[in-house]
């Protein structure tokens, strides 16, 4: 199995939950330490090739390497789209060649929010950010690349043991502030990678192409996924005001509603991904069982 992404806060967390028996070449955009492969520019349809070529075959690949820089993405839209929509039309083309299944990891950014119960996967999209029409347009060209093959896994919120995120932020930053302002008008679900990892081992393994949607239960502000983070980690002496998107504005616009129905993927494994407040417990490495 090739696995995309392999220095990244989703992709090192699929390398760390390998289902047993299972071969994996992870790569990245620089050598990965640890694993079997060269740094690989997936933006360059040459070194794809030359991937699969020297590496290969692959039995299957979940791909998690993107450009994630959300708001610098609106200024490098057109270096996004190489990344986050040629590379998985060349990719998936690759696997085209030997049938073999392509997990591709997408985003509620695909959407525009304007949505009042939870996104299903044939909802209509409509990305209101430059990031957002990239990974869009990586679903679409790869999806025509290999239709019967693509499995897109949108998910959102994401947070783990490697990398930067938002409950590393606000911990950050409650070391130097007693008070914090966190948007409260953005509903999402925060979602643990260590939750999603195994997700996308059953999809490429059980899945079938289409469309699913990957996210821990429950929803979230923005404000609450901070409480809830100084809360699981112990910190007292800090208060978090809730203030609006309009107070905190950012280059790149964020769908204000992004909760998604995630029943397909319910289905394929026969449970949901953890609730998000249990999954941040556990990844705080506290209980709120008590
Ligand atoms: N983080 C979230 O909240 C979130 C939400 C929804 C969906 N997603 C999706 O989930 C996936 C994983 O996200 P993540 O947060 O784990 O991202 P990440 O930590 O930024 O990891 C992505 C990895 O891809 C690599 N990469 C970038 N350009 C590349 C290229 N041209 N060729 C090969 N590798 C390249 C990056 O390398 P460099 O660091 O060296 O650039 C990085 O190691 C992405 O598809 C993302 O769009 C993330």
């Amino acid at each position: 199995m090739l696995v995309t992404g392999a220095a990244g806060m989703l992709g090192s967390q699929v390398l760390l939950c390998v289902p047993d028996g299972t071969e994996v070449c992870g790569t990245d955009l620089q050598e990965a330490p640890g694993v079997d492969a060269p740094g690989v520019d997936l933006a360059d349809p040459e070194q794809v090739a030359r991937l699969f070529r020297d590496h290969g075959p692959f039995r299957g690949v979940i791909h998690t390497a993107a450009y994630t820089a959300v708001d610098r993405a609106e200024e490098e839209e057109e270096l996004a789209l190489r990344v986050n929509g040629e590379a998985c039309g060349v990719l998936a083309a690759e696997c085209a060649k030997t049938d073999v299944p392509l997990v591709l990891v997408s985003t509620d950014f695909v959407f525009d929010g304007a949505g009042t119960r939870p996104y299903r996967p044939d909802d209509a999209v409509g990305p209101v950010s430059a990031y957002g029409r990239t990974k869009l347009a990586g679903e679409r060209a790869a999806t025509a690349a290999h239709p019967g093959g693509t499995r897109i896994v949108r998910t959102q919120w994401l947070y783990g043991p490697r990398g930067k995120h938002f409950p590393g932020t606000m911990l950050a930053l409650a070391k130097d502030r007693d008070e914090l302002r966190v948007v409260a008008d953005q509903k999402g679900s925060p979602t643990s990678t260590l939750e999603l990892a195994p997700a996308l081992w059953a999809v490429l393994e059980r899945g079938e192409a289409g469309v699913y949607h990957a996210a821990c239960e429950g929803e979230a502000t923005w404000h609450d996924f901070a409480t809830a983070t100084l809360e699981f980690a112990g910190v007292e002496d800090v208060t978090v005001h809730p203030c609006t998107t309009a107070e905190y504005p950012t280059p790149a616009k964020r769908p204000a509603y992004s909760v998604l129905d995630c029943s397909r993927l319910t289905e394929l494994r026969g449970k949901p991904l953890a609730p998000w407040r249990e999954a941040l417990s556990t990844y705080l490495g506290t209980s709120t069982d008590s």
